[in-house]
């Protein structure tokens, strides 16, 4: 009743960050710690035929080196419980045999006293490869190109509607043009790192990862230790934007090396290291069509993607996964097909498909509109679609004609001239452009546990985690509001897998999946509270009837006379109680609408299970009929650039964006979530490549100084705004995830604004200012 959900309040772990107080996977004072410093291939392909650690072994402080002739043997992660995470290379775990895949694979690690002792040992271990040829350069093995299987979360690589080919050859007007996107690193700001300590059998381990759960779940399964006796944590993370949702190596050669040697043992990645063997997004070149009429109505879409992957993994960028949802059309096709290469493999990043795929397929609707010599904000609205055409099912909710409309009031839409490179201010040009945003919306099943305490205080466990989002602070608010207390009696506790199971950070869907139980957990220790009351003849409630008590304010009350009730501490002490607690499991998916699997009778999570059968919330979520509706999010991107015509260099100068995603929890951290897809959208455009070398497939960006991204001086003003109309069907508090929308149709719009100043396509990301004055 408190109702903070949707206020702006400050982040309740701001304060913990801003002192250094909150702290990370790298920063826990172990005793006995040791450090380790990994050896990365300097070979793009081959084996190793002989690893010279003698002089290594010999430096001050070296404790030992671990290797491929003396390691542990692991256990493949496949058919592993789907309740695990993933292993992301999973033909590759770490010092298992003589193998080189890709340049920068880990090949040995040297643990020693200090991380600096570790390192300079590390330098001097000599290895002998036998090279081999490695598969280099992108376009050149497009021959090698083959049909992939189901991407992320099951989406389909290949789909179909009508006829494609037919209804192009007969359209009135088309355009069929290739885009480009390079590779791109994540560079969150906290680099990967991982501490390992074994105590007899039992296991801890501190991560830097989106998963807390999925870490203890491949720990166990690969290192094989029971899960009870895997403890993972991750309590502060810095940022992740994919990079941490897959687990790599790093992860296991901590607890590896630890064995070994016998000693608690840190591995904090470099930033170099960072770019080889932590993630990455994969290169792409996506064709699109577009057919339409002289009226503009869409009647063709194809889209066609090809991206690499590793020799160690499949992974598929699903570049064209929004293609054919997003506008109405009769005929669509959306192919994505995969070559290998030895590169280190990608993963998820910002977004994963829509952020790529809606950057093209956003630029060749303007490519349309400027043929057809239509408003391109008026094509998409004429193109709109009502439901999703290809699922035929209607969308949970949907404003994106809204966004279209507030968005191009903001930037100033009217003052744009249709004709490209005939705006000036100064001696700079002036663009606007504009382009759709999308994201589904995805909700997993999730769990969480609520106590309230005598003292009047109460807490709340998940196991999920905040990755720098906001999680901690907005699941205050959904606490506090279901258990009827101010958001400071509110101690929200994440980031540790002995915690009931919540979802990953990734998908952008941890808001939607554990905000449901976390508040039926809530609201199921306050009916516990409520129905002591209710039966004891000392309370002023004795007698009534549940339904018609509220919690507000830290008491239990009638809903019609505030008057009558008394506040928790009152009724928990006069039980003698120091605690109530409640344990709730909401098992909904909106990604393939089943249940998960039912846990192990006995099993922590069964009691859950048991319990949530008995909670309203739980049932009244659970029942909500999904089936026929899919759940997307959506936004409308828009861009104004000013273009030096002389040295090509662009200034952003103004975003507006304008988000429909269900209620907005937290109107600040919401639209930090917003701006900060914004500018990794301009960072996608304008600077961030990462580039190998042509002939030897070694990287070459390996640092900050050579990939670029947005510094504060780049960053324009940004215009949020949110439609705040809450989806009636993905959840109680109707709210979906806000992780990587504002991400997607960014750089569209960015590259159509260049086009709208200077009249030139550039299809080839990032659009740097020697490719506006060739
Ligand atoms: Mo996100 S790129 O799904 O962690």
């Amino acid at each position: 009743m408190n109702e903070s959900l949707g206020k702006p309040i400050d982040r309740v772990d701001g304060r913990l960050k801003v002192t250094g107080a909150a702290t990370y996977a790298a920063e826990y004072q172990i005793k006995n710690l040791a450090y380790g410093a990994p050896v990365l291939s300097t070979v793009t392909k081959g084996r190793i035929k002989d690893i010279d650690i003698q002089q290594a072994e010999k430096m001050p402080g070296v404790i030992g080196v671990m290797t491929s002739e003396n390691c542990m043997m692991l256990h493949s992660p496949s058919g592993s419980d789907p309740g695990s995470g993933k292993f992301a290379e999973k033909d590759l775990l770490p010092l298992q045999n003589d193998r080189v895949l890709y340049g920068g694979q880990y090949v040995a690690v040297v643990v020693a006293e200090t991380a600096e002792q570790a390192e300079q040992a590390a330098a001097v271990i000599k290895i002998t490869y036998e090279e081999q040829k490695p598969v280099v350069g992108f376009e050149a093995n497009f021959a090698t190109a083959y049909q992939p299987g189901s991407g992320l979360g099951g989406a389909k690589t290949q789909e179909k509607r009508g006829d494609a080919d037919a209804a192009m050859k007969s359209a009135a007007i088309t355009t069929n043009e290739t885009y480009t996107t390079p590779v791109y690193s994540h560079n969150a700001m906290e680099p990967h790192a991982t501490i390992a300590e074994w105590n007899g059998d039992k296991l801890t381990v501190y991560d830097a990862t989106q998963s807390v759960m999925g870490v203890q779940g491949l720990l166990s399964t690969i290192l094989g230790v029971p899960k009870e006796n895997t403890q993972v944590y991750a309590l502060y993370i810095g940022g992740g934007f994919g990079s941490k949702g897959f687990t790599w190596a790093n992860t296991l050669l901590a607890p590896m090396a630890a064995k070994q040697f016998n000693r608690p043992v840190k591995i904090e990645l470099k930033r170099q290291q960072v770019f080889s063997a932590a993630g990455r997004r994969t290169q792409t070149q996506q064709k699109i069509g577009l057919g339409a009429g002289v009226d503009g109505k869409l009647t063709s879409i194809k889209h066609d993607t090809i991206s690499e992957t590793s020799f160690v993994d499949e992974f598929v960028e699903t570049a064209g996964v929004a293609t054919s949802m997003i506008y109405s059309s009769p005929n669509v096709e959306v192919k994505h097909s995969l070559v290998r290469l030895n590169r280190g493999t990608p993963c998820p990043m910002r977004a994963p498909g829509e952020s790529v795929g809606m950057y093209a397929l956003e630029v060749a609707m303007d490519e349309l509109a400027s043929k057809l010599k239509m408003d391109p904000v008026q094509l998409r609205i004429l193109n709109h679609s009502d439901m999703d055409e290809q699922k035929k099912k209607q969308f949970s909710s949907k404003y994106l004609k809204e966004c279209y409309q507030r968005g191009a009031e903001a930037i100033g839409w009217s003052n744009r001239n249709v004709e490209p490179g005939t705006t000036k201010q100064g001696n700079l040009l002036v663009g606007y452009g504009v382009a759709t945003a999308t994201y589904p919306a995805n909700r997993s099943a999730s769990s969480a546990k609520a106590t309230l305490f005598a003292d009047g205080h109460a807490e709340i466990l998940c196991g999920t985690q905040d990755i720098g989002t906001g999680t901690y602070t907005v699941m205050t608010q959904v606490a506090a509001d279901a258990f009827g207390l101010p958001v400071d009696k509110v101690n929200v506790k994440l980031g540790s897998s002995s915690y009931p199971k919540g979802a990953q950070s990734g998908g952008s869907q941890v808001s939607a999946s554990v905000g449901p139980p976390i508040r039926a957990a809530a609201l199921g220790a306050v009916s516990k509270v409520v129905k002591i009351a209710i039966a004891d003849p000392k309370s002023p409630l004795f007698g009534k009837k549940e339904e018609d008590i509220i919690a507000n304010n830290g008491h239990i009350q009638l809903k019609d006379n505030a008057n009558k009730g008394e506040s928790f501490m009152a009724i928990l002490s006069r039980k003698g109680m120091d605690k109530i607690e409640a344990s709730a499991k909401t098992d909904v998916s909106t990604r393939q609408q089943q249940q998960s699997s039912p846990a192990p009778d006995g099993s922590p999570e069964a009691k859950i299970e048991a319990e949530s059968k008995t909670n309203a919330a739980v049932q009244a979520d659970e029942k909500t009929d999904r089936k026929d509706y899919v759940f997307h999010s959506f936004g409308a991107q828009f861009a104004k650039v000013l273009v030096d015509p002389d040295l090509g260099t662009i200034r952003v100068e103004k975003i507006s964006s304008v988000m429909d995603i269900g209620t907005v929890m937290n109107l600040k951290t919401a639209t930090n979530q917003i701006m900060g897809g914004i500018l990794f959208g301009m960072g996608m455009a304008l600077m961030e490549e990462t580039k190998y070398d042509p002939n030897n497939g070694r990287l070459v960006t390996r640092d900050l100084a050579q990939y670029l991204v947005p510094v504060h001086a780049d960053i324009p003003e940004i215009d949020v705004q949110f439609i705040e109309k809450p989806d009636p069907f993905i959840s109680p508090i109707g709210a979906r995830g806000i992780g990587e929308i504002g991400v997607t149709g960014m750089a569209a719009a960015i590259a159509n604004a260049i086009y709208n100043a200077t009249g030139k396509r550039v299809r080839d990301l990032p659009i740097t200012p020697d490719k506006l004055i060739v």
